[in-house]
């Protein structure tokens, strides 16, 4: 893994920008994307560049179960507000979480994972070291999945919604294994509360215990953190 310290989220976005504006320029045509609030500064430096990306396909690592795109909390909703409705791509792959058959959906999903390869992964962790929505326990070859979230991702991820309650306690997720099918991946995490997670993913055992711990087996990958990030490393 190589690591790149930055100063804040406003630079580790500049700096995931770069990666991905060089690696289009080598012939990138798939990006694998993520939601939450990681990734907003990313998103926020591709709307204001003049990148064109109409060319460029898009394949999200999650979306809840039960909501669709015109659910604000829905993924497919935060991607459409912060990325592709200001920049459009070809194409666009966000799971369907209103699938009524939600095995079919999974396989669905995996095929397009399969014909269209990931060039570059973006990534963020959560604070049990997740991936995606790969919780701790999650086989690391796993391939697309409906998933039950934990309380600790529950927990953070209330702040989209008006009570606890509202958030849905399943989702469909690209797997561990699927992720690592991708080609180049980029991980970012910002501040202390992913501090522990940063440790285990980057010097602890490969474990199911840790997610984000499997790309420990892959051959590129790039993790941009802040100090307080990295400040267990
Ligand atoms: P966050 O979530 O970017 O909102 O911290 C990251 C994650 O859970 O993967």
């Amino acid at each position: 893994m190589k690591i790149i310290r930055v100063a804040n989220a406003e630079e580790g976005g500049k700096k995931a920008f770069e990666l991905i504006k060089e690696g289009m320029a080598a012939g990138a045509k798939v990006l694998g994307l993520a939601t939450g609030s990681t990734p907003e500064t990313l998103y926020k430096e591709m709307v204001e560049s003049d990148l064109d990306f109409s060319n460029m396909v898009s394949i999200n690592l999650d979306e809840y179960v039960g909501l669709g795109g015109n659910d604000e909390q829905s993924y497919r909703h935060f991607m459409n507000e912060k990325l592709f409705n200001k920049k459009p791509f070809k194409d666009t792959y966000v799971p369907n979480g209103k699938a009524e058959d939600l095995t079919a959906e999974c396989k669905r999903y995996e095929e397009i994972i399969d014909s269209h390869t990931v060039d570059i992964q973006i990534l963020g962790i959560g604070q049990n070291g997740h991936i995606g929505f790969n919780e701790p326990g999650t086989p690391l070859d796993s391939l697309t999945h409906v998933v039950e979230l934990t309380e600790s991702t529950i927990n953070a991820n209330k702040r989209y919604f008006e009570k606890v309650e509202d958030v849905p306690t399943t989702a469909v997720s690209m797997g561990i294994g699927s992720i690592l099918k991708g080609k180049k991946m980029i991980l970012m995490a910002y501040g202390e509360a992913k501090a522990d997670a940063v440790k285990g993913m980057v010097d602890g055992p490969v474990t199911i215990d840790m997610p984000a711990s499997a790309l420990q087996n892959h051959d590129d990958v790039i993790v941009i953190i802040d100090e307080a990030a990295a400040s267990k490393l």
